[in-house]
C-alpha cells in the first residue's frame, strides 16, 4: 500500500480516470467538490495524484475573482501541492510514475532564451500567467465534468484535485526521502519568500529588513532574513496575532500600523500632484509633518533613517509605497528644513504581493533619484527545475523551519473551512489532506 490509498499506479495508466476535485464556479463561491474525468497526460505532460494541498493567497484573491478579467469558470484552483506520478505522456524523461514531485506555478522548460538565460527565471512558455487556463499543446482542458463540460486550469498546476495534469515543465522531481507533508510549502509560499531575501534581495547580515505583511510569503522573507544573519527584522501587520509567530520565525520587532496615525501615503498623495520635481520638496515637508506617529517614522527612528531591504507581502498599494518609503534615506524632517531639493538614500524594496489591475507603482519617478530601488520577485527568482530540488535537500538538512508553516491540517473535503481560515487571518497555511 502506497501513500493515501495510492497502490498500483499501472492500473489507471493511459485512462480516463474519475475523481474528486474542489471547483469554483463563480467568484467568491463556495467551491463544489465534483466528480470530474482527468483526461491522459498528452506530448510533455504529466499527471500526478494529489496528496497534500494548501492555499496561498493566490489562490484566494482568485476566487474571490479579484481581477475580472482573468475569471473563467469552471475552474480548479489551487498550486501549491505535493504529489506522486501516477503517469507520463510521450517525451517525458526526467520522471516516472512513482516519483514524488512538486508543481510549480512558475515552469522551467529549459530550452527558451529565457531558461537559458541567469538573468531570469521566467520561462518563455510556462511562466506564471494568471490568463491561462488551457493546455498549451491544443488549447484544450484535461479536466471535464462527467457530462463533458470542460474545466479550466489554473496557473500551470491546478491542485485542488485528486488527479491533475500539467506540463513537465511545471513538474519538480523531488528526493523520494523528503517529508511530504512539508514539500507542499515549497510549492510556493516559502520558495518565494525565502528566495526573495536569498536571490532577490540577497540580504547581507548585519542588514536591515522590514517585512510588510506576516503571512506564509511574509514569514519565509523573516526566516531567510534571519537565516542571513539581519541585524533587525521589522514584521509590520495589521493582525496583532501575528506578532507571536513572527518571533518565533525572527523578527526582532513588531509594528501594528492601526497603533500609528494616518498612513504617509493619504498625506502625500492629497498634499501633492505627481507633477515636477519641486513636487519632492513639498513630498518631503508632507513626509515630516504629516505623520510623525506613523510607522514608517518609527522603522526610520529604529534603524538610523530606514531599513536596508524591504519587501512588500500584502499585495496593497498603500503599503507597498511604505515599504519603499520605510528603507535608508536622509531624514525626511532635516531636508524640508534645510530646503534640499536632492535626498541621498539606498535599500532595495521587493515587491512579492500581487496586486489586483489596473493599478500603477505609487512612486514619483524622482523618487528613485536618491538611490532607493524597487524590484519585483516571482517565485523568489529560483529557476524551479534547476534549483528546486537542491533546495529541498537543504531543508531536508533542517536549515529551514518548513513546520512552522503548517499551521492547521484538514481533510480536502473541508476545503471552504480552509479557505475561510485564511480569510480570517486564523491560518498560514492550511495542509488539506486529499
Ligand atoms: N510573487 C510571488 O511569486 C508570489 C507567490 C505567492 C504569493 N504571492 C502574493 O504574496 C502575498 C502574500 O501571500 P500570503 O499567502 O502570505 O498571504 P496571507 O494572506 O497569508 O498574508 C498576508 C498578510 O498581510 C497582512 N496584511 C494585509 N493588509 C495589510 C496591510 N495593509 N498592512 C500590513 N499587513 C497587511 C495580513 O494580515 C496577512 O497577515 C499575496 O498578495 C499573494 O498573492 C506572490
Ligand atoms: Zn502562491
Ligand atoms: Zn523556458
Amino acid at each position: 500500500m502506497g501513500i493515501n490509498g495510492f497502490s498500483t499506479l499501472s492500473e489507471t495508466t493511459g485512462k480516463v480516470i474519475t475523481c474528486k476535485a474542489a471547483v469554483a464556479r463563480g467568484p467568491g463561491q463556495p467551491l463544489v467538490m465534483e466528480e470530474i474525468r482527468v483526461d491522459t497526460p498528452q506530448k510533455m505532460e504529466v499527471r500526478i495524484k494529489i496528496l497534500f494541498t494548501s492555499i496561498c493567497h493566490t489562490d484566494l484573491s482568485a476566487w474571490q475573482g479579484e481581477n475580472e478579467a482573468q475569471q473563467v469558470y469552471p475552474r480548479i484552483l489551487g498550486h501549491e501541492a505535493v504529489g506522486v506520478v501516477e503517469s507520463v505522456g510521450e517525451g517525458v524523461v526526467d520522471m516516472k510514475e512513482g516519483d514524488h514531485v512538486v508543481p510549480i506555478f512558475n515552469g522551467e522548460c529549459g530550452d527558451c532564451a529565457y531558461c537559458k538565460s541567469q538573468k531570469t527565471n521566467l520561462c518563455d512558455k510556462f511562466r506564471v500567467n494568471p490568463f491561462k487556463s488551457v493546455m498549451l499543446n491544443d488549447g484544450k482542458c484535461r479536466f471535464s465534468t462527467k457530462e463533458g463540460e470542460p474545466i479550466f486550469h489554473f496557473l500551470n498546476t491546478s491542485t485542488f484535485s485528486e488527479y491533475t495534469v500539467l506540463d513537465s515543465a511545471c513538474v519538480v522531481k523531488i528526493d523520494s526521502k523528503a517529508p511530504l507533508k512539508n514539500m507542499t510549502l515549497l510549492s510556493c509560499g516559502v520558495s518565494t519568500g525565502l528566495g526573495a531575501a536569498w536571490n532577490t534581495a540577497n540580504v547581507q547580515a548585519g542588514s536591515t529588513v522590514a517585512v510588510f505583511g506576516l503571512g506564509a510569503v511574509g514569514l519565509a522573507v523573516v526566516e531567510g532574513a534571519r537565516a542571513r544573519g539581519a541585524s533587525k527584522i521589522i514584521g509590520v501587520d495589521l493582525n496583532d496575532n501575528k506578532q507571536v509567530k513572527g518571533q518565533a520565525m525572527g523578527i526582532t520587532h513588531f509594528l501594528n500600523p492601526k497603533d500609528f496615525g494616518i498612513p504617509v501615503h493619504e498625506v502625500c498623495l492629497s498634499t501633492i500632484t505627481y507633477q515636477s520635481t519641486c513636487i519632492l520638496s513639498l513630498f518631503l515637508w508632507s513626509l515630516s509633518h504629516g505623520n510623525q506617529d506613523h510607522e514608517l517614522r518609527k522603522i526610520k527612528e529604529m534603524t538610523q533613517g530606514g531599513v536596508d531591504y524591504s519587501f512588500e507581502c500584502a499585495g496593497n498599494l498603500d503599503v507597498l509605497r511604505d515599504a519603499f518609503l520605510s528603507t535608508h534615506d536622509e531624514d525626511a524632517c532635516t531636508m524640508a528644513r534645510e530646503s534640499k531639493m536632492i535626498t541621498s538614500g539606498w535599500g532595495l524594496t521587493v515587491v512579492l504581493g500581487v496586486h489586483p489591475t489596473p493599478r500603477m507603482l505609487p512612486l514619483h519617478p524622482m523618487e528613485l533619484f536618491d538611490g532607493r530601488r524597487i524590484v519585483a520577485s516571482v517565485f523568489g527568482d529560483f529557476k524551479g527545475k534547476t534549483q528546486l530540488p537542491h533546495f529541498v535537500r537543504e531543508c531536508m538538512q533542517g536549515g529551514v523551519k518548513l513546520e512552522e508553516f503548517i499551521s492547521h491540517e484538514l481533510p480536502f473535503s473541508k476545503i471552504n473551512e480552509a479557505f475561510q481560515l485564511l480569510i480570517d487571518g486564523k491560518s498560514l497555511r492550511c495542509l488539506l489532506h486529499l
